[in-house]
């Protein structure tokens, strides 16, 4: 049956890794790693620190065309490239109903896109700002709890 989801399931395509010996494939979690079923409300990955939970996280949205420092799809910047290649060897399969929209919303990186938003608004192109989608006021000039409320009630609606 076609799935209702946006993601049924990651699969690491094994058969394409060269190595599990390097990073990201040696990590335990990688490397033990087949596939991972999405529940169909709310997927928790859980583990220790430096267990491979970001490295995972980020190669799925990388696989699904979000920028690996967070934001929107229309976010394309990168203040330190650190992504790992594991998006390559991912197979997500999606399922009948396509996202009207999507985030990528990355705590440790969040500051980036705060900035990128301001540096997009500063530049002089005949459109609405972006920060106005956030409330209007400017994430750096918020406390990081304000910012982040901003971006729940503002920009995720409905
Ligand atoms: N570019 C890199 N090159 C080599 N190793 C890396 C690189 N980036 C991260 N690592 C290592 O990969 C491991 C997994 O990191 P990751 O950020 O995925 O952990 P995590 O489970 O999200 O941890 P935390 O709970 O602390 O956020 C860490 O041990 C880290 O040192
Ligand atoms: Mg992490």
């Amino acid at each position: 049956m076609i799935s209702p989801q946006f993601i049924s399931r990651v699969t690491l395509r094994r058969d394409i890794v060269e190595s599990f010996d390097a990073y990201p494939f040696c990590l335990p979690s990688v490397r033990t790693f087949e596939y991972l079923d999405m529940h169909p409300k709310v997927t928790y990955v859980v583990g220790e620190n430096g267990s491979g939970k970001s490295t995972l996280l980020e190669a799925i949205a990388v696989s699904m065309g979000f920028n690996a420092e967070g934001g929107s799809k229309h976010f394309n910047f990168g203040t330190h490239r650190s992504h790992s290649d594991l998006h390559r060897y991912l197979r997500i399969a999606k399922g009948f109903r396509r996202p009207r929209t999507g985030y990528f919303l990355r705590a440790e990186s969040f500051y980036n896109v705060a900035s990128e938003i301001d540096k997009l608004d500063a530049e002089p192109v005949d459109a609405p700002r972006i920060i106005e989608g956030y409330g209007g006021v400017s994430l750096h000039h918020q406390s990081h709890g304000e910012s982040f409320l901003a971006l729940m009630t503002q920009r995720f609606t409905g």
